[in-house]
């Protein structure tokens, strides 16, 4: 979202009385471009914001563990629904993360992650640009952060479809329609370039392209 568009949110949520919850696991990620202040640091404390944050895409998912920035009077509203929900998030792994904290261990990760997933990043827009089919309506975007990119597909195409042809490749992707609630995207996808490695991804985008290619022909 761009900073004008945060802000008319923001407006938006000042003018109808509404919360705004920020969903946030990916701004430490960001390889290319300028820090945009969060909704929340441009709520200024005012209280319509809360922002949720987690440790799976900065440390490992495997903690599950996260957390949230509002103001005191949300938190005790969701601290009485978490406890009803499961008691307590376990003491041990918060302890664990805690620790690594504390130790000053987190930035220096999410630093070393950031170079790394860089890398990884321009591998997978350069075997883009490389191997897929030459069509005016395949495009994909050059992600500023995060772990992902999206490619668009000719409208004709069924991404729900073609993940069965994908899979045959070994190659899987997020299907675009997995992120609508109206029906839309059929015809695209979201890749991950952060888990696979380097070699992985370029042979990944050859199947990819490969299989985008035949149906291309159909
Ligand atoms: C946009 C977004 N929000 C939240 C999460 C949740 O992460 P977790 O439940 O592992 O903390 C994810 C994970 O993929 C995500 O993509």
């Amino acid at each position: 979202m761009t900073l004008e568009r945060r802000k008319a949110l923001l407006d938006l949520a000042k003018e109808y009385q509404v919360l705004v919850i920020e969903d946030t696991p990916y701004r430490q990620l960001r390889y290319v471009g300028n820090h945009i202040p969060s909704l929340y640091e441009l709520d200024g404390g005012e209280g319509y914001v809360i922002a949720l944050h987690t440790f799976s895409k900065i440390l490992f998912p495997g903690l599950r563990l996260g957390w949230l920035v509002a103001s005191r009077e949300i938190i005790e509203k969701f601290i009485i629904a978490k406890q009803a929900m499961d008691l307590c998030t376990p003491p041990f792994t918060q302890a664990i993360a805690y620790e690594y904290c504390r130790r000053g261990l987190l930035d220096a990760h999410i630093e070393e992650n950031v170079a790394l997933y860089d890398k990884k990043r321009a591998t997978m827009l350069n075997a883009l640009e490389e191997c897929m089919p030459k069509h005016p309506e395949i495009r994909w975007t050059k992600p500023e952060g995060g772990l992902f990119l999206w490619v668009k597909l000719p409208s004709t195409f069924d991404v729900d479809k073609l993940l069965y042809q994908a899979l045959e490749e070994k190659v899987a992707y997020v299907v675009g329609t997995g992120f609508y609630t109206d029906g839309g995207g059929k015809d695209a996808m979201r890749l991950n370039f952060s888990y696979p490695s380097e070699e992985d991804i370029v042979e990944g985008i050859k199947r990819l392209a490969r299989v985008i290619e035949n149906n291309l022909k159909d």
